[in-house]
């Protein structure tokens, strides 16, 4: 296995297995979410991106938070199993979309969270992406970084090379950080 980024890769997962990263029932999985919900600096947020949302877990969860969530994914089949887990969330809305890609919104949210998706991108697609990110988010936009710290086959990058270069590539202050022996959750605000 070698470093991808295509989506036909992801969409295979999700057609082979709706669950393939055991987001049901892994404890590192539910714990991650768990973690990472509780370190928003707010109760609530306006309008929250989430690229890479997978069969929709967290999605689901931010829809609870946020006025709305634009959740978006890489693979088609991912888009589709998050519509059926968030379809009776109004808020949301569930796009084809992947991080690096042609941006399309202008300073509307106020949270962005990036969890398990930044090592999917090599190092200079990921700073390219990230700056061009910043420079559409207002001053103050919350960003949460969140990522498993261990070396996979399937990465471009481990979870703190992938975070570190993230954070290298905009200006950002700092609000909560989370470390153990497998993740690491990054939560910073943009910077004027
Ligand atoms: C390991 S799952 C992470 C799911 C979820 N965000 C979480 O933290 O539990 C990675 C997801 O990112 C998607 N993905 C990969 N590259 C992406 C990109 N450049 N932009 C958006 N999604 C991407 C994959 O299709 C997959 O659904």
């Amino acid at each position: 296995m070698s470093p991808r980024s295509d989506p036909e890769f992801f969409d295979a997962k999700y057609r082979a297995d709706p669950d393939p990263w055991n987001f049901d029932t892994d404890w590192y999985e539910i714990r991650k979410r768990t973690l990472l919900l509780a370190m928003l600096p707010h109760p609530r947020f306006r309008s929250a991106l989430e690229p890479g949302c997978a069969n929709g877990h967290i999605t689901t969860e931010l829809a609870r938070r946020c006025d709305r969530v634009t959740a978006t994914d890489i693979a088609p089949r991912a888009v589709e199993l998050t519509g059926i887990r968030c379809r009776d969330q109004p808020n949301v809305e569930i796009r084809e979309w992947g991080l690096g890609r042609m941006w399309h919104w202008e300073n509307i949210f106020d949270l962005v969270l990036l969890s398990e998706v930044v090592y999917y991108l090599p190092a200079d697609a990921l700073t390219l992406a990230i700056e061009d990110m910043a420079s559409h988010l207002r001053p103050r936009t919350t960003v949460v970084l969140s990522h498993w710290r261990h070396t996979e086959k399937d990465h471009h990058l481990d979870g703190d090379e992938a975070t570190g270069i993230a954070l290298a590539a905009f200006p950002h202050r700092c609000v909560a950080r989370y470390l153990d022996a497998d993740v690491r959750i990054e939560v910073v605000t943009t910077n004027p």
